[in-house]
């Protein structure tokens, strides 16, 4: 299989499934307990059927949306992720290279393998830095202040990883960061001997932003379950997101909110923004799906905040219905993640260039031209 076999985005997992060792693949592929809510997050949107109007002059459709006082070409975004450079050895330079072709954003981890400041001197795309609240009061206001130089646009709070979830398959196939070699998963590795000449070759595996604080993750390895339950600060609370969110200073959202109740007290302690998003499954399994929660987080907050619907999408049809439903943006991880295993920066562009393409096609079917045509009437739940 090649990157121009890849139609769409169970394509790109094949292929990066193909390329990668597979501790690497399933900790990308894997969720938490038993991944119900991470299968939930794409099924969800087939509880919904489109709706669609006729005869309206669709030959020119606008895709722009504007969330953080960007404006962007397409209504759906990158999600910042960790550990790039173990999925291809461009890491985040793929990811935000490609982002700038289409003009939209894209984030970068705390966790990240390329520095913020490299990232800004490579990429002028709107660029979101995802924060960790680390026990490492130091760590914090170095990633703030980076992120801050680097003239990044968003600064966003993850608040739905306060402990690690169980990812049964990391703790099957004994995935690290740095990856170790283990009796198990010494086979894995030697099938994929053009990942590990790329590992060794393409520069030292780094984590710019934690490794003068912390040795976990580059000298010590730990599994990211283990990391986000001995390094972030359980104690995190509403109090060190409103300091947060006024050090920062510009736009600023939470990651992770799912109840209605919290998207309030995000707007109240100055958020411009939330990702309702439950981390892509791998967190609190049995939490409800981001689209199935929208609608009413929309109703709540959806005229003071910008919401943005993240996880789950595989489709342009499923962002025409988070649209639909409110969302001002859509945005995911795996949407590219394994787009970048399979092919880089190319495989990048090619998977957004592929969401593109049927958001397009799928907005003319729909009869609409541009993204504020969406609404609750384009949509209808079925009795399930
Ligand atoms: C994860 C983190 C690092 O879910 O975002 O693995």
């Amino acid at each position: 299989m090649r990157l121009k076999d890849c139609h769409n985005f169970n394509d790109f997992r094949k292929l990066a499934k193909q390329k990668l060792p597979s501790p690497i693949f399933h900790y990308i592929d894997g969720a938490a307990d038993d991944e119900i809510t991470y299968e939930r997050n794409t099924s969800a949107f087939n509880d919904v059927d489109l709706v669609p109007n006729v005869l309206r002059g669709v030959e020119n459709v606008d895709l722009s949306t504007t969330i953080f006082g960007k404006k962007l070409d397409l209504p759906f975004y990158c999600s910042p992720t960790a550990l790039q450079r173990l999925f291809h050895y461009d890491g985040e330079r793929a990811v935000g290279k490609a982002a700038q072709k289409f003009n939209t954003m894209f984030g970068v981890s705390a966790l990240a393998t390329v520095s913020v400041e490299e990232i800004s001197s490579l990429v002028s795309t709107p660029k979101m830095f995802q924060f960790y609240f680390h026990k490492d009061r130091g760590l914090n206001d170095s990633c703030l202040e980076r992120a801050k130089a680097a003239n990044f646009d968003v600064m966003a709070l993850t608040v739905d990883t306060i402990t690690g979830g169980n990812r049964e398959r990391d703790l099957r196939t004994g995935f690290t960061s740095p990856p170790k070699l283990t009796l198990s998963s010494l086979y894995s590795f030697a099938t994929k001997p053009m990942w590990g000449i790329n590992y060794l070759t393409k520069g030292k595996f780094e984590l710019p932003h934690l490794q003068d604080f912390v040795k976990e993750g580059t000298d010590t390895n730990t599994s990211i379950g283990q990391y986000f339950s001995t390094m972030l600060d359980q104690s995190m609370n509403w109090n060190d997101a409103e300091k947060l969110c006024s050090q920062w200073g510009g736009h600023f959202a939470l990651k992770g909110v799912m109840s209605v109740e919290d998207a309030k007290r995000a707007v109240d302690i100055g958020c411009t923004g939330i990702m309702v998003s439950n981390h892509g499954g791998r967190q609190l399994d049995g939490a409800r799906s981001p689209f199935d929660q929208l609608a009413e987080i929309v109703d709540a907050v959806g005229d003071k905040i910008d919401v943005i619907c993240e996880g789950g999408f595989q489709r342009g049809t499923h962002m025409l219905k988070a649209l639909s439903m409110g969302a001002k943006a859509c945005a995911g991880g795996r949407l590219y993640l394994y787009a970048l295993a399979a092919a880089g920066q190319d495989g990048v562009e090619r998977a957004l260039n592929l969401y593109k393409t049927e958001l397009v096609r799928d907005m003319k079917l729909m009869g609409c031209t541009k993204i504020s045509d969406l609404n609750r009437d384009n949509l209808r739940f079925r009795n399930v």
